[in-house]
């Protein structure tokens, strides 16, 4: 954190004070938001690498250090120590529950499960081979046509109930994309089970036999979900809060959260990861596919590689990677992608290229071999990523909603068109 107070810019004749924010933890903030009263100029930020959009208390990412905390807590001993439901709640609500506050949140997540009968017919309407991340955005935003009576937004009440069915909804809905496209009856939500339980038996059982939930595949996505619930203003969250900007419902917000996760840059990466790793094949082309993500004219990037914030190891990555090893030893799965994935991440963390630009390897980088391991489809990944960012989506349109600063988001551009001239028929 710097001294400074203000900054000063100059422009022309004109100089101009602008405050620096102080955050509790990393980069001090130049406030611009008087800039182009003051200057008529505007500030050019693509991708906005040095523009803060919102003031947030939930995430705080160190990239150089490979820090990554949710409200304050390491992930690295939340992910030794806490649940994905208890973390959840830590996120939406500030602070970690009592045992009794998990145990009545964990009552209302399990009564909201259950989507309305008449989403299957929806579901139906979808050809057999749709991709599963576009049922999901569709049902999600269909969720606001099923609760318009308890979209008031200015009721914290009827906001809280949106977040909470949004969280239980989620695997719900996941999972009967899955089987809708698999061919298979659409299973119910058991209030028995544990969130992770329940979502595992609407993906897996079978009416032909009972299936048998096995505690290591239960716990390893317990902790998968833990690892993707939030990193504060990623483009999916960032999009939420966009769409929340304008006064939508959470569902439709959300749905679009879900729209942006899909792209192969963000959560789409884990899919991608997987089919890289196929199309590699065998440790032996490893240096081949390293050398073809160097070269400037092909556009082939090492997917599970890179990330906009860390330039460091990415701290879930490394998680991952552990639980990878014991996940599939624990299991008895000897996957030769493993082996590929390994020298792969060897081969990059030697090469000057993938070191001078510090691209390490990202959460998504192993995920999607520990999802494989458990029997999810590969083009499942990416929703496994959204049930796992749902309380994240979730709690940052809450904290939107109060925010006092908040306002419609409306960038502004740098036109580069033609200049105004006169219609002339051609
Ligand atoms: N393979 C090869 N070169 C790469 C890669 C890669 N995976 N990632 C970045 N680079 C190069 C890039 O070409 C550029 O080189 P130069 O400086 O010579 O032009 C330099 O590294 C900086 O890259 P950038 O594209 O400016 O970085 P960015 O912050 O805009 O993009 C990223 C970050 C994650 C989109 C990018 O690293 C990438 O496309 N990675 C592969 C996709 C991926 O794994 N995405 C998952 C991200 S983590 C989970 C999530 O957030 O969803």
């Amino acid at each position: 954190m710097s001294e400074l107070d203000q900054v000063t810019l100059t422009a022309g004749e004109k100089s101009v004070a602008l405050p620096v924010l102080k955050p509790t933890l990393g980069n001090d903030c130049v406030d611009i938001s008087k800039l182009t009263k003051e200057t008529g100029l505007f500030t050019y930020d693509p991708g906005f690498g040095a523009t803060a959009s919102c003031k947030s208390a939930i995430t705080y990412i160190d990239g150089d250090k490979g820090v990554l905390l949710y409200r304050g807590y390491p992930i690295d001993q939340l992910a030794a120590k806490s649940s994905f439901t208890e973390v959840s709640y830590l996120l939406m609500n500030g602070e970690l529950p009592s045992s009794d506050e998990l145990s009545k949140f964990e009552h209302e997540v399990t009564h909201h499960t259950m989507m309305h009968e008449s989403l299957k017919s929806f579901l139906q309407g979808f050809r057999h081979d749709a991709h599963p991340m576009a049922m999901l955005a569709a049902s999600v935003a269909s969720l606001s046509a099923f609760y318009h009576d308890t979209l008031d937004l200015n009721d914290p009440e009827q906001r809280r109930l949106a977040a909470i069915r949004l969280i239980a909804k989620m695997p719900t809905l996941a999972a009967a994309a899955h089987r809708y496209t698999a061919g298979q009856p659409i299973r119910y939500p058991r209030n028995n089970l544990s969130y992770v339980e329940r979502f595992l038996h609407m993906m897996f059982e079978v009416p032909s036999e009972d299936l048998e939930l096995s505690p290591v595949v239960a716990k390893a996505m317990d902790l998968l979900f833990i690892l993707h619930a939030d990193h504060e203003q990623n483009a999916s969250t960032s999009t939420v809060r966009l769409v929340g900007s304008t006064g939508a419902n959470p569902y439709a917000s959300v749905a679009a959260g879900i729209t942006a996760l899909w792209g192969p840059a963000h959560g789409g990466a884990n899919e991608a990861v997987l089919k890289q790793l196929a199309e590699i094949g065998d440790a032996k082309n490893v240096a081949k596919a390293v050398e073809r993500a160097k070269d400037k004219n092909d556009p082939f990037r090492l997917m599970g590689f890179g990330h906009r914030v860390y330039k460091n190891f990415d701290p879930r990555a490394k998680i991952i990677r552990e639980m990878t090893h014991k996940v599939l030893g624990e299991l008895g799965v000897n996957d030769p992608l493993l082996e590929v994935a390994m020298k792969l991440e060897e081969a990059a963390l030697q090469d000057d290229y993938f070191v001078e630009r510090k691209l390490y390897p990202n959460v998504d980088f192993y995920s999607g071999i520990i999802y494989k391991a458990l029997k999810i489809p590969t083009e499942m990944f990416t929703v496994m990523f959204a049930i796992g960012r749902t309380p994240g989506w979730v709690a940052h349109w809450l904290e939107q909603q109060v925010d006092p600063d908040a306002r419609i988001g409306r960038p502004r551009q740098i036109y580069t068109g033609s200049p105004s001239r006169d219609y002339t028929k051609g």
